[in-house]
């Protein structure tokens, strides 16, 4: 938790940049104010004078001051509002700049904390508020201070006996006010939560939406959605509530403040003490204080949200980079493709352990099945290969280096992955391939697409390469998919590759088809392969059997299978008696 200081410490961080628009804008403020203040001076000689005195030459000279003071405001406000507010952009847009990239660079662990719901929450609701906040806080509090100030000025210079007389009134009005924003606030926050739980369901509900259909539950998910919808409202309806009393109950001490000021105000002119223009220009003083008077009663709420949502876009800021380069990284350049882990062990979190003591030699080019049952590690041993987390304790090698003293940018371009998610970004198929090489022609996307056996369909698709994939991919087929997943990894070339259940998802006919694909990409690699289907891992060099996070058997399919109460030959005969 940051304490309040240091949250404006970091702020002005970012709005220092920008202090030239700032300080243009607080000119602008200050025309603003000046000319409202003039305006309430300027009601004396003109009720005297001009009403009274009928004084030819200021009945020529007012019109034209009065619209002069407008122009001037009109430039101030311009000036004052365009400054603010792209400064304030501007400074937010930083902040979003760094989030994001911030966020991008943390650990897995990070994401498996955080689901992409509250993460989207955080760059959009938080920065968002932060950003109308702030500029609230920075536009309103600035000229309405200033304002403020002109005008009590006016006010005191006119006569401040009865100046003070006003101004005993408006301390009396800021305590109840800030009783009351309190309340706004506790339900704001209130109301901030349910709306999360709302954006929560419409996630789920969007994505979602296969199953929900298929078990016909759009009404339940529609009546849970009209339930949080409502609660949503009861808990607004209070902020609004409150809200909408506080601005009645300065119009009520306000009219409290007038009453005492004109009771006053007519004796002393009858006793002419003070003339009907001063009299007159200290109401219209008071009158013009009104608005911003009511603003910044409200300044504190602003500011309130603002510290909120910076404090929680600060937490994810100080989140700690737990997988980065070391001092020295260094560079893995085009590994050979020997790895090794020592020793290894492993743990999501503190006390539970998924692996233990892992040791395990593969030679470049070398095959490597990974199985056993489900949750028995396989997934989490290639997460650890691509440093999505680091180990507990021992050492994982390729080509003898430590995984963790080399650059993560030349360890990751020694991987290639594909998975059982077979994730495709929402642009186009082109893009997707292109993904693993940025920089690849057009032909060494094609080659890549041809080599993974999609050439042929993609070609057939209306836009070809160029076709977008829509949402979730819903037009294209699993086993398609999966082939522009594996013409992803193959473009990438790269020594080392994992395959964790890259045929699950596949029917027969295309299974064959993936399975040449794969071929083609574990061609000369080393390749960690996961998979279900123990017909699909029969060929490979090396077999690790993984129970519980601990290797309990090595070898070749005909080894394992002579142990006969190993736990490869129980795996192998379940599925030889399924099929
Ligand atoms: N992100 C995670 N956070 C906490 N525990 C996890 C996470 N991912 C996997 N696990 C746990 O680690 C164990 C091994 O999971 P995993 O490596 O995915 O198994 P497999 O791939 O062999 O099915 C399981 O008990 C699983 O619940
Ligand atoms: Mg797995």
């Amino acid at each position: 938790m940051l304490d309040k200081r240091s949250l404006y410490r970091r702020l002005w961080v970012y709005i220092k940049p920008h202090r030239g628009r700032i300080a243009l804008s607080m000119f602008g403020s200050l025309l603003c104010a000046g000319a409202d203040g003039a305006m309430a001076r300027l009601i004396q000689p003109f009720v005297d004078k001009v009403i009274v005195a009928k004084d030819a030459e200021m009945i020529f000279l007012v019109p034209w001051l009065i619209l002069g003071l407008q122009l001037v405001k009109a430039g101030g406000r311009y000036l004052q509002e365009y400054f603010i507010k792209t400064a304030g952009q501007l400074a937010i847009q930083s902040i979003r700049n760094d989030l994001f990239s911030h966020v991008m660079n943390l650990s897995m662990r990070f994401f498996g904390k955080n689901p992409t719901g509250v993460l989207m929450s955080k760059h959009l609701n938080d920065v968002q508020s932060l950003q109308s906040s702030l500029a609230e806080v920075l536009v309103g509090a600035m000229r309405d201070l200033v304002t403020l100030l002109a005008l009590i000025g006016v006010a005191f210079y006119t006569d401040w006996k009865m100046a003070a007389i006003a101004f005993v009134v408006l301390p009396l009005a800021a305590w109840p006010i800030s009783m009351i924003g309190k309340r706004i606030k506790s339900y704001a926050r209130k109301g901030q939560g349910i709306m999360g739980e709302l954006s929560r369901t419409l996630e789920q509900s969007f994505s979602g939406v296969k199953v929900i259909k298929g078990f016909g539950a759009e009404k339940e998910i529609s009546s849970r959605f009209r339930g949080e919808n409502l609660s949503y409202y009861k808990t607004l309806s209070k902020v609004f509530k409150y809200d909408a009393g506080s601005s009645p109950f300065i119009e009520i001490v306000t009219g409290i403040g007038m009453f005492a000021i004109i009771r006053y105000g007519m004796e002393q002119v009858q006793n002419e003490v003070m003339t009907v223009g001063q009299l007159f220009s200290i109401c219209g003083a008071i009158m013009l204080m009104y608005a911003p008077f009511k603003r910044l009663t409200k300044f504190n709420n602003y500011l309130q949200i603002a510290m909120g949502a910076a404090e929680r876009v600060f937490a994810v800021l100080d989140e700690p980079l737990e997988i980065r380069d070391q001092e020295k990284a260094i560079d893995l350049g085009v590994a050979k493709g020997a790895v090794v882990f020592d020793d290894v062990s492993f743990a999501y979190d503190d006390d539970q352990p998924i692996l233990s003591s892992l040791s395990l030699a593969v030679s470049p080019g070398e095959v490597v099945a990974l199985v056993g049952p489900s949750g028995a590690g396989k997934t989490t041993i290639s997460a650890l290969l691509c440093r999505f987390y680091d180990p507990t304790s021992g050492v994982i090698t390729i080509d003898g280096h430590d995984i963790s003293a080399v650059s993560l940018a030349s360890l990751k371009q020694n991987l290639a992955m594909v998975d059982q998610e077979s994730f495709l970004f929402n642009e186009t198929i082109a893009d997707n391939i292109r993904f693993s090489k940025p920089q690849a022609t057009d032909a060494e996307v094609i080659e890549a697409a041809r080599q993974a056996f999609a050439d042929e369909f993609i070609a057939a698709l209306p836009d070809g390469y160029q076709t977008r994939i829509g949402d979730r991919g819903l037009r294209l087929s699993g086993g398609q998919r999966q082939r522009i997943c594996i013409a992803r990894a193959l473009l990438r070339n790269a020594p080392i590759l994992i395959l964790d259940e890259a045929t699950s998802a596949l029917d027969t006919e295309s299974e064959a088809m993936v399975q040449q694909a794969l071929l083609n990409l574990m061609h000369n690699r080393t390749t960690f392969v996961i998979a279900h289907r123990l017909s699909t891992i029969m060929h490979a060099d090396k077999i690790v059997v993984l129970e519980e996070g601990r290797i309990v058997e090595v070898g070749r399919h005909n080894e394992l299978l002579e142990h006969v109460d190993g736990l490869y030959r129980r795996l192998y005969d379940m599925q030889f008696r399924e099929s």
